[in-house]
């Protein structure tokens, strides 16, 4: 039995900028010291995390540094062994991105943006990430006719389109996860949900190398099902990253740590994770971007991360011992869920056979659906009485 420690076969993943949010919000700067991205690095190790990821900023927000930086950042992922699974770029914090950056209006800004992204990719290259994410933060807008949203979407496609092509020139290994969000900082913000983002890669000139990594605390803003997102990502091979982390509910963008706020859907993302008993499962790392609450000194940054992890390991273990549970086994027989991958028309038959056919129509209306019986299985394995 494990006591829920964190090992690198886990593959869990941190951004530097979420142990290293120094809790500046919109009522109040900052309410911790700054963290050095370096030494982030050493204690994520010591932690238990297999690898680490970052915005250009994060780690080399001062281009007089960079060698240097990259330099001692470098070693720390040999001393560690740590690896940079995932690379993203800053499009939204300078002020040059206030109205946009891949999708403003101006088209410079446009221009800059893309430079920004492509240097970011020579790095994200240079360290070996697979992944490289883009979160259109300011892609968006609070005004109605301030944003052609249709002019917006080529423009959106346009730059998705140049860097694929980027990265097929260069030959690097990288493939690219759209992360959707439905508001703030913009009121609206362009992609706000997975299906959003789906459908706009469906459109592009490459869609093998554009996938997803949707964010926990997204979808529930949205009040959308985050396990049923990630599971029809999944159905469209399209989960090549994700976000974890913790929300109540519709309302501010929270990014609690992993399992906080909604624990039932915590349960079901770990599950959903997994392959949900039978489907395909997430096979890539396990990346929490979550932020420390503003009134925790650093010794609460890193009990915060350790709580992800853990909170992670132990609904592992809930869900796994649910799906393995007999009773479980046969509450869902009683409620059909394997019947339906069964076909709806059979090998042979036709639309007119279908027709043809006579239904009970009051005794399929009548029938019991045994739903109540498995979800409160599930929670009293989630409760820890079973
Ligand atoms: C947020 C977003 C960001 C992105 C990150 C990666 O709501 O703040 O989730 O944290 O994930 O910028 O691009
Ligand atoms: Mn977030
Ligand atoms: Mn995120």
């Amino acid at each position: 039995m494990t006591d829920y420690t964190p090992t690198p076969d886990d593959k869990f993943s941190f951004g530097l900028w979420t142990v290293g949010w120094q809790g500046t919000d919109v009522f109040g700067p900052a309410s911790r010291a700054l963290l050095d991205p370096v030494e982030a690095t050493y204690k994520l190790a010591e932690l238990g995390a297999a690898a680490v990821t970052f915005h250009d900023d994060d780690l080399v927000p001062d281009d007089d540094k960079r060698d240097a930086v990259l330099e001692q950042f470098e070693k720390a992922l040999a001393d560690t062994g740590l690896a940079v699974e995932m690379v993203t770029t800053n499009l939204f914090g300078h002020p040059v991105f206030k109205e946009g950056a891949l999708t403003a209006n101006n088209r410079e800004v446009r221009r800059y943006a893309l430079t920004k992204a492509l240097r970011n990719i020579d790095l994200a290259a240079s360290l070996g990430a697979k992944t490289f994410v883009l979160w259109g933060g300011r892609e968006g807008a609070e005004h109605g006719a301030a944003k052609d949203v249709q002019a917006a979407l080529d423009r959106y496609s346009e730059s998705l389109n140049l860097l694929c092509a980027y990265v097929k020139e260069q030959g690097y290994d990288m493939r690219f996860a759209l992360e959707p969000k439905p508001n703030e900082p913009r009121g609206d913000i362009l992609l706000p949900t997975i299906g959003h983002a789906l459908a706009l890669i469906a459109e592009l000139d490459d869609p093998d190398m554009v996938g997803l990594n949707p964010e926990v605390g997204h979808e529930e803003m949205a009040g959308l099902n985050f396990a049923h997102g990630i599971s029809q990502a999944l159905w469209h091979d399209k989960l090549f990253h994700v976000d974890l982390n913790g929300q109540h509910g519709p309302r501010f963008d929270q990014d609690l740590r992993f399992g906080a706020g909604n624990v039932r859907g915590a349960f079901w993302t770990v599950d959903a994770l997994l392959g949900a008993g039978t489907g395909k499962a997430y096979d890539g790392y396990v990346h929490f971007d979550f932020k420390p609450p503003r009134a925790e000194a650093e010794d609460g940054v890193w009990e915060s991360a350790r709580g992800c992890m853990r909170n992670y390991l132990i609904l592992r273990d809930k869900v796994r011992a649910f799906r393995a549970d007999p009773d479980v086994v046969a509450a869902l027989a009683a409620a059909e869920v394997d019947t339906l991958r069964t076909p709806t028309l059979a090998e042979g038959e036709s639309l007119a056979d279908l027709r043809a056919a006579s239904y009970d129509v009051e005794g399929l209306g009548a029938r019991s659906v045994g739903l109540e019986a498995l979800d409160q299985l599930a929670m009293e394995h989630l409760l820890g009485v079973r």
